[in-house]
C-alpha cells in the first residue's frame, strides 16, 4: 500500500544574526511532528532553510565589511551557524533551501512574471512606511502609535516606483478561507487576521524595491528586486521543484499539510501567501499553524534587545534531548511561554531524571538483580493489581495520537507522563523487594510485575521518540526491545515485548542536575557570551560641538617628569604622582589609573598633564591638574593608557 504523504515546513530563517532558543523552539516542534508522522508510517517531507535576501542583510554585510553572500554564508554554513545548530539539535529535515540558491532565484523570476502576465502584478508608485527590521511595508493606518505594528520599532517614509500585487482582489476569498475553513489555527488567530487586516480593507501589496540590490532581480525590469516576502514564501514550492530542475517532488508533496510559523508572520502566511497561490492557480496549503513566542522576562527575545538565549550553551550543558523535551513539554504550542533556566532545570529533574530516568533504572536493575537480566517464562498475572497500568498503557497510543494530530505537543507528553507516574506508583504498590524475599512462591508474580514495567517503558519510549530520539532509543535498548517491538503498530499493542526478554544495563539517562551550580554556570556562560559578542575595540564617538581656537588655548598642557609615584591608601584606583613641571616646585597630581600601571614602572617617565585646572581634593589629598590618558573600551571594559612622551622633551615644555 502506498504510504500517506506528509509535507511540513518551518519558516525559513533570516541569517542576519545567530539563531536563538526561540528559533530553535519552532524547528524542534516541526522536527517532533515530522518524526511523529514518520513513526506512524507516513512518507514525510520536512523542509527548513534560510531567507537570505533583503535590505537588512545588505546593510549588515556593509557594516561587517563583507559582501552580502559572504555575510549569509558565515551565518548559515560557518562554525556554530544555522546548519551546525540543526545538526546539534538532531533536526531531521529532508531538505534545506537557501533563497540565494540559483534554482530558487530563477524560479522566483518565473513566478513573478507569471503573476505579472496574469495582470495580478502591475507597476505603480509606492508611498508609505517601511519597517526595515521586519522588511514590511505599512500604510499609515496600519501603524500602531506611528510605529511598526509587528515589532513596535520606528518606520521610515518610503516612496518609489514599484510593482504591486493585487491583494485587494482576493480579499473576499481570503476572508472565506479564514472564517469558514480550518486553514488557520489556532482559531484565535483568525479573528486577529480578519479584524486587523481584512475588515479595514486589504490594500494591494508592494512587491518590488529599487532602493537596494540584494534580492532576486525582476528580470524584465532591471533595477527592481522582488520583495523579500514573495521570494521567501514561494520557497515552500521551489524546494519541491516548482519551475526548476533541481527537484522533482512538487506533484508528490504539494500542497503542504502544514506550515508551522510564529505568530508575527501569520499575516504573511494566511493572507498574502494564499492570495498569491490563488493568483498562480495553485492549490493552497492545508493548514497554517501560528505558534506562540518564547518570551524572556515577559518580552520577545531579539538580538537587538540583547535578551537572547543561546541554544548551544543549553544543549551543551544539559543535553540535546533534555532541551528538546523542555521546549515541547513546558509551553502550549499555540500560546506564548516564559523561558527561564530555573524552569528548564526543574523539568529535567522532575520529568526526566526523577520520573522517566528512575523508572528505567529501577526496573532494569531489578530485572538484573532478581533474574540475572532475563525474565523467566513462569509469570503470574494479577488482574486486579495490574489492570489500571495495563489499561492506561494500552490506551496511551490513542490518547497521544489525538493530541499529536492537533499539534498539542504538551498534552501528548502529559499523557505519556501520566502513565510513567502510574508505573512508578505500581512499583511501590507491588513492592518487588518484598516479592523477592520468597522467590519460590512469589517469583512468578515478581516476574510479571517486572514485565509490566518493561512493557510500559516500551510503549512510552516509542511515543517519546519524536521528542527525545536518542534517549528513547537508549530506553528501548536497555529494556531489550528489538525493532519489531519498537514501531508504531507495536506501540498500540500490550504484550509485544517477548515474555523472556533480556535487559541491558546502561548509563543513567538523565542525571539529576544540581540547580544552584548549573544556574551559576549558566550565568557565567551568558556573561562570557555577552562579552564575546562585544566589539573588540571601541573608541568614544567624536564630539559634534566645535570649540574656538582661543578657548582651546586656555587649556595649559605641559610635559611633566615623574619624580615619585605611590598608591593612595584605601583607594584601588588612585596613584599619587610627584611631578617636575619645570617650575622648580614639585606638583602633586592624583590619577585614577592604578588598575593599569604599577607605580614603580612610571618613575622617571615623561607624561602629559593639564596644569591649570582648579585644585581638587581626593581621598583627603590635593590634586593639581590631570594626567592625560587615551581611553577606549576593550571587550566592554574600559582601558586607560597614559600618554608617555619622548624623554628628550624637557619638563615644563608647553604642548600646543
Ligand atoms: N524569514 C522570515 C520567515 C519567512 S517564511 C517564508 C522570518 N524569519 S525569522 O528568522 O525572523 O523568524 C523565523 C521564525 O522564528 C518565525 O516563525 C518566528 O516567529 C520564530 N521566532 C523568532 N523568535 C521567536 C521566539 N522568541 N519564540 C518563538 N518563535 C520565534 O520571520
Amino acid at each position: 500500500m502506498e504510504k500517506k504523504r506528509f509535507y511540513i515546513t518551518t519558516p525559513i530563517y533570516y541569517p542576519s544574526d545567530k539563531l536563538h532558543i526561540g528559533h530553535t523552539y519552532c524547528t524542534v516542534a516541526t522536527d517532533a511532528m515530522a518524526r511523529y508522522k514518520r513513526l506512524t508510517g507516513c512518507d514525510v517531507m520536512f523542509l527548513t532553510g534560510t531567507d537570505e535576501h533583503g535590505q537588512k542583510i545588505e546593510d549588515k554585510a556593509r557594516e561587517a565589511g563583507v559582501t552580502p553572500q559572504q555575510f549569509v554564508d558565515n551565518i548559515v554554513t560557518g562554525p556554530r551557524g544555522i546548519l551546525d545548530l540543526w545538526k546539534l539539535m538532531n533536526i531531521s529535515n529532508d531538505r534545506f533551501i537557501r533563497t540565494t540558491d540559483d534554482y530558487h532565484v530563477s524560479a522566483i523570476q518565473k513566478i513573478f512574471k507569471k503573476m505579472y502576465d496574469k495582470g495580478d502584478i502591475y507597476k505603480g508608485k509606492y508611498v508609505g512606511k517601511y519597517c526595515k527590521p521586519c522588511e514590511s511595508f505599512w500604510t499609515e493606518s496600519q501603524l500602531v502609535d506611528g510605529k511598526c505594528p509587528d515589532c513596535g520599532r520606528e518606520v521610515q517614509d518610503a516612496e518609489e516606483e514599484a510593482y504591486f500585487f493585487r491583494l485587494s482582489k482576493y480579499a473576499d476569498k481570503i476572508q472565506h478561507l479564514l472564517e469558514d475553513t480550518d486553514f488557520l489555527e489556532p482559531r484565535s488567530r483568525v479573528n486577529e487576521m480578519v479584524n486587523n487586516f481584512i475588515k479595514p480593507g486589504l490594500e494591494d501589496l508592494c512587491v518590488s524595491r529599487t532602493s537596494f540590490t540584494w534580492g532576486v532581480p525582476v528580470d524584465f525590469d532591471p533595477g527592481h528586486v522582488v520583495y523579500v516576502w514573495v521570494d521567501a514564501l514561494f520557497n515552500y514550492t521551489t524546494a519541491l521543484g516548482l519551475y526548476n530542475d533541481k527537484y522533482d517532488d512538487y506533484d508528490k508533496f504539494w500542497p503542504a499539510d502544514v506550515h508551522f510559523v510564529g505568530k508575527e508572520i501569520v499575516r504573511f502566511h494566511s493572507i498574502i501567501w494564499p492570495a498569491m497561490l490563488m493568483s498562480m492557480d495553485m492549490p493552497l496549503p492545508k493548514k497554517v499553524f501560528g505558534h506562540g513566542w518564547l518570551l524572556l522576562d515577559g518580552g520577545k527575545m531579539s538580538k537587538s534587545k540583547g535578551n537572547v538565549v543561546d541554544p548551544y550553551i543549553l544543549a551543551e550543558m544539559f543535553g540535546v534531548d533534555a532541551l528538546r523535551f523542555f521546549l515541547l513539554r513546558t509551553f502550549p504550542f499555540g500560546s506564548d511561554g516564559n523561558f527561564s533556566n530555573e524552569a528548564l532545570i526543574q523539568t529535567i529533574n522532575v520529568d526526566l531524571a526523577n520520573d522517566l530516568g528512575n523508572l528505567l533504572s529501577r526496573t532494569v536493575s531489578m530485572v538484573g538483580k532478581y533474574f540475572g537480566g532475563t525474565l523467566p517464562v513462569d509469570q503470574s498475572e494479577d488482574a486486579e493489581k495490574d489492570g489500571e497500568l495495563v489499561g492506561m498503557t494500552s490506551a496511551l497510543r490513542g490518547r497521544y495520537e489525538e493530541q499529536m494530530e492537533h499539534f498539542a505537543f504538551q498534552n501528548a507528553l502529559a499523557e505519556i507522563f501520566k502513565v510513567i507516574d502510574r508505573a512508578n506508583k505500581y512499583i511501590d504498590e507491588n513492592a518487588p523487594w518484598v516479592l523477592a524475599k520468597n522467590m519460590e512462591t512469589t517469583g512468578p508474580r515478581l516476574a510479571r510485575v517486572m514485565y509490566n514495567l518493561l512493557e510500559t517503558l516500551r510503549v512510552c519510549a516509542i511515543l517519546l521518540t519524536p521528542f527525545i530520539p536518542q534517549s528513547a532509543a537508549e530506553v528501548l535498548r536497555q529494556i531489550g526491545a528489538d525493532a519489531a517491538c519498537s514501531d508504531w503498530d507495536s506501540a498500540g499493542k500490550w504484550g509485544a515485548l517477548p515474555g523472556t526478554v533480556t535487559v541491558q544495563r546502561g548509563n543513567n539517562l538523565f542525571p539529576r542536575i544540581d540547580a544552584e551550580k548549573a544556574l551559576k554556570e549558566l550565568e557565567e556562560a551568558a556573561a562570557a557570551a555577552k562579552k564575546a559578542a562585544l566589539p573588540d575595540l571601541e573608541v568614544e564617538p567624536q564630539l559634534e560641538e566645535k570649540v574656538d581656537f582661543d578657548t582651546f588655548c586656555k587649556s595649559d598642557f605641559r610635559a611633566v617628569k615623574v619624580k615619585d609615584c605611590q598608591p593612595v591608601k584605601k583607594s584601588d584606583k588612585l596613584l599619587r604622582f610627584v611631578l617636575d613641571d619645570g617650575t622648580g616646585v614639585d606638583r602633586q597630581i592624583l590619577s585614577g589609573i592604578a588598575k593599569w600601571y604599577k607605580p614603580e614602572d612610571l618613575i622617571g617617565k615623561t607624561l602629559m598633564a593639564i596644569v591649570n585646572l582648579p585644585p581638587r581634593k581626593m581621598m583627603g589629598q590635593e590634586s593639581n591638574g590631570m594626567l592625560i590618558s587615551a581611553v577606549h573600551t576593550e571587550k566592554g571594559e574600559e582601558a586607560l593608557n597614559l600618554l608617555i612622551l619622548d624623554d628628550k622633551i624637557p619638563a615644563g615644555a608647553k604642548m600646543c
